[in-house]
Formats: C-alpha cells, sequence, structure tokens
C-alpha cells in the first residue's frame, strides 16, 4: 500500500516535470550572425498576389497606389522590414519571359499563365516594376530565372539588363526604358524546382545545366556581385542535396534551395483553411516539425562537402498549403489561422537555431497565396496572423544566435507526441536579448524557466499573439481579431526568467541591462 501511494507521488511529480519547459542561454557563447535573408518573402504569377492584388495598376482611382502598387500594401511591406523578395515565381519563373514585360506597357504582348489556372497575362506588372517595388519597400530583390523553357542568353541578357551600368545593348535598352542607373541585382534563382515543373530534370543533368547557366551570368560591377542559388531538394529529397554538392563546383554556387510545405497530403485532400480538427492541425504541425529534420540533414550532407560552410542553404519556398480552390482553378487563396502563426513562429524559431547555414528563407507567399501575410479584397486589405508573427520575430534580424539547450513537454493527440514548444534567442546591436517561444499545445498552456547564463539582465518586456480559439482569424469585417499584445506575464529574478505560455500562442520578450 505504502509502495502503491509512493509511486502515485512520484508519477504526480513526473508529470508535473514533464510539463515543465526547462531553456537555459548561454548568452556569453554568442557567435553566430542571424542572417536577416530568413525573414524573406515571395511573390509569384499566381492567382491575386501580383494581379489584382498587390498590382492594381496605375490607372486604378478607387485604390490608392504608387505606379500601380497599393499603397496600403506597401506600407505593411515596410512596417514588416521584409529584407528580400523573391520573383516572378516559383513555377510560373521556368515559363517567364522578361523581355515581354519591358517597354511601353500597351505594346507588352500577353501571356498565359500556364502552370495557374491558365490564365491571360498582359505582363504589365515586368522587370521594372518588380525592381522600383523592392526600392520602395527597402527590400532586395531576388529574381528566379528561366532556366526550364528560357536560354542562356536570355538570362544573361537579363542580368545585364538590370545591373550593367551604361555601353551594352541590354543597359542601352533600360535606359531607353526610363531608367538610368542599374539596379544592382545580386540574389538570383538559377531555375525553381527543377526536378518537376522547372523541368523534371534529373539532380545529374541539372547540376550541368546549372554550371552552363552559371558561367553566362556574370560580375559586371563589385556593387553587384551575384548570389547564385541552384534550385533545390523538395523535402526528403536528399539525394539531390548530394548529387549538386558533388557535381558543381562550389565556387560557382552561393546556396542551394530547399522546399518544405506543411501539406496534409498532395496527393488526398489537403484540409481546410479555417473549420479544421484537431487532427488535422496535429497532422499540419508534424508536417512543420519535419522542417527541423529537414535542415539538420541537408545541412549534414552539405558539412560532408562543404566543411567550412561557404554554400548556404536557402529555403525559399515554405508554409502551411491548404485546399484553395475557393477562387477558381489556380488562385492558391486561403485564410490565414492561429494555425499559420503557429507554423511560422516553429519554422523560423528552426531557421534562427540553423542560421549557421539556413541563411536565407522565403515565405510562400506575401499577398493572396497559400501562408500569405497579407490578405486584399478590392479596397480591403488585411495583416494576417503569419503577418504578426513575422513582426514580433524581426528583432531576430542581422542579431547575433545564443545558444540555447531546452528541455521541453509534448504535445499528444492519439498517442502521438510532437514536441510542444520551441524557442530561439539572439542578442542585438545593443546589447538587448530577444527570446521568441512557441507553444504549439492545442490544449494545454505550459510554465518556462529560463535560465540566463553569462549575462545580467534587469527589465524584461514582451509580446504576445494568441487567440480564443485555434482557427481564429482575421476578415475584412473584423481585421484586428487576432493582433498582437503586450505581454507582461514574464518574471524576471536573479538570473532566472519565468512565464506562462497560452496554448497556442507566440510569446517574444525582450531583456534589456
Ligand atoms: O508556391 C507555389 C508553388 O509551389 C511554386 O510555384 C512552386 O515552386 C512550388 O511547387
Amino acid at each position: 500500500m505504502k509502495k502503491t501511494i509512493l509511486s502515485l507521488i512520484a508519477g504526480c511529480i513526473a508529470l508535473t516535470a514533464t510539463a515543465q519547459t526547462k531553456i537555459t542561454l548561454n548568452t556569453d557563447l554568442a557567435k553566430t550572425k542571424i542572417n536577416k535573408h530568413i525573414y524573406g518573402h515571395f511573390a509569384e504569377h499566381l492567382g491575386r498576389c501580383i494581379y489584382g492584388g498587390m498590382y492594381v495598376g496605375e490607372g486604378n482611382t478607387k485604390i490608392p497606389n504608387i505606379a500601380g502598387v497599393r499603397n496600403d500594401v506597401i506600407q505593411a511591406l515596410k512596417e514588416l522590414k521584409v529584407p528580400n523578395l523573391r520573383w516572378p515565381g516559383g513555377c510560373f519563373a521556368d515559363a517567364y519571359q522578361w523581355k515581354d514585360g519591358i517597354g511601353p506597357k500597351e505594346k507588352r504582348p500577353k501571356m498565359v499563365n500556364v502552370w495557374w489556372g491558365g490564365v491571360t497575362e498582359d505582363n504589365s506588372f515586368g522587370t521594372h516594376d518588380f525592381l522600383d517595388l523592392c526600392e520602395r519597400i527597402g527590400a532586395e530583390p531576388y529574381l528566379a530565372g528561366n532556366v526550364g523553357s528560357g536560354s542562356v542568353k536570355d538570362l544573361a541578357d537579363w542580368v545585364s539588363y538590370v545591373n550593367q551600368p551604361t555601353g551594352s545593348p541590354m543597359s542601352d535598352l533600360r535606359i531607353q526604358n526610363g531608367r538610368q542607373k542599374p539596379w544592382n541585382v545580386k540574389i538570383w534563382g538559377v531555375g525553381n524546382e527543377a526536378w518537376g515543373c522547372g523541368g523534371n530534370m534529373t539532380p545529374e543533368y541539372y547540376a550541368n545545366i546549372y554550371r552552363q547557366y552559371a558561367t553566362f551570368m556574370k560580375d559586371i560591377t563589385p556593387e553587384s556581385k551575384l548570389y547564385k542559388v541552384a534550385s533545390g531538394a523538395s523535402s526528403d529529397d536528399f539525394n539531390w542535396t548530394e548529387t549538386l554538392m558533388k557535381n558543381i563546383p562550389h565556387n560557382m554556387m552561393s546556396a542551394l534551395a530547399l522546399h518544405h510545405y506543411s501539406v496534409l497530403s498532395w496527393r488526398e485532400t489537403k484540409g481546410p483553411s479555417v473549420g479544421f480538427n484537431e487532427a488535422t492541425y496535429f497532422k499540419t504541425m508534424e508536417e512543420a516539425w519535419k522542417m527541423e529534420d529537414f535542415v539538420t540533414k541537408h545541412s549534414t550532407i552539405m558539412d560532408k562537402y562543404d566543411p567550412e560552410k561557404k554554400v548556404d542553404l536557402i529555403v525559399d519556398e515554405w508554409g502551411g498549403w491548404y485546399e484553395t480552390d475557393a477562387e477558381g482553378k489556380g488562385a492558391l487563396y486561403q485564410q490565414n489561422t492561429m494555425r499559420d502563426a503557429m507554423i511560422a513562429g516553429l519554422t523560423l524559431n528552426i531557421f534562427n537555431n540553423h542560421a549557421d547555414r539556413v541563411r536565407g528563407a522565403n515565405l510562400a507567399q506575401i499577398v493572396n497565396v497559400l501562408q500569405a501575410v497579407i490578405l486584399t479584397n478590392e479596397e480591403k486589405m488585411l495583416l494576417t496572423p503569419t503577418f504578426h508573427v513575422m513582426k514580433m520575430y524581426n528583432v531576430h534580424q542581422d542579431a547575433t544566435l545564443v545558444p540555447m539547450s531546452i528541455e521541453s513537454p509534448t504535445y499528444e493527440f492519439n498517442g502521438k507526441k510532437l514536441t510542444a514548444i520551441n524557442s530561439s534567442a539572439s542578442k542585438d546591436a545593443s546589447g538587448a536579448l530577444n527570446i521568441s517561444l512557441t507553444n504549439i499545445d492545442y490544449r494545454k498552456s505550459h510554465e518556462v524557466t529560463i535560465n540566463l547564463r553569462g549575462e545580467d539582465f534587469s527589465k524584461v518586456s514582451g509580446q504576445i499573439l494568441a487567440s480564443a480559439n485555434i482557427s481564429d482569424h482575421n476578415t475584412f469585417e473584423q481585421p484586428n481579431k487576432v493582433s498582437i499584445k503586450d505581454f507582461s506575464g514574464a518574471k524576471l529574478e536573479k538570473g532566472v526568467l519565468k512565464l506562462t505560455i497560452p496554448a497556442y500562442s507566440v510569446v517574444v520578450l525582450n531583456l534589456k541591462k
């Protein structure tokens, strides 16, 4: 009898203990920079991302705009501190003829968007429109070149058009089209998903094609030294990474890409974006957590060929993907709920913690497509829960990663378990410490104890994104239902920080000396 009571007490203690999250932060060991480009975005000619989304046309008198791009979108993207913006695709990139998108708009030929709904586009949003937009919002452009259906010459010409100051046929053409100064575009994708919509190539074949294209993409001035990104693997295609690392000389490749979407299934239903059940939620979280495994394994392969970590890993497509046919075939419009906030918080912590190899990423996509940060409807615009997470996490951009050890409780569903809490931390240029925490648990809040080793801090403040229901989201009628709130629940005493993080919430804490 005595033994039973004792073991019951021990069981209770164990239960309490597993519900505790223990984090140790080694602030004195911080050394790796979290590249701001991890917080990049992606705009494809797809559904209402460009046309009818960010770009409403120069002649639009109903929606205030600068050069056809909505003012409210420009304002929001500035606020978000978008470090880089990838364009024009995606799959679209390997069908795009950039020369059809320059010069007088009324003379531009039309094109059919073969990848996304077969819609006809008038090429009114082209190179100048995109690069001027990037200048306006202070983002570095990331141009994805057409390898699948283009030519080496076309891509080399695009580089010359945007980067050659004067004296080449392409720079003359740019100047004739109204832009004197080059834009000095550094980040270039050499194709996209070459294993699929980019040409259904084998990795061996693509590695050779990459070498050919990259050879003719020239560094024209010191200000425009190219950063070339090889089309990377999908999720767990480790052979793709291995073959490219083996067959492409590393001095020809600045980065290798990786794509991973949190999708329930590519073959069966992807489930609704709102009104999902816990089983669906759990599965989405399982898919999101796979990013940790994929990034670790692709990095390990890269380490084998590049132990000095000269080639970056760029996750240039990530996010949640649900059933998206509400706006017709190929539009990929979906709502964005607290579930998406969980994907964002979890994934960005993973990227931060792998900052020694992951030096860029692009959320798919920026407006009205997949896990968008902005949704628009005619004159109306709203910021999604994902926007708010990315904004809260901005404090990590170009800050120094603080190594952490973490013991987290698990979130259990139907006998399966996931780590409930993940976190990352960084020190910024002013010496402040920022800690981001995501609790994906559908049911439970968790107590968190953070031991601060190495440096003393005296003040703590915080922000939280939380909502009553996991499928809460912002609508055009209620655009601020989910929004950032101040969080004063963290207590700091003698180098130990304590807080309780609610179920499905994201918290970012700021500590000062
Ligand atoms: O982001 C939507 C699509 O997903 C992209 O066009 C493609 O690269 C990926 O398959």
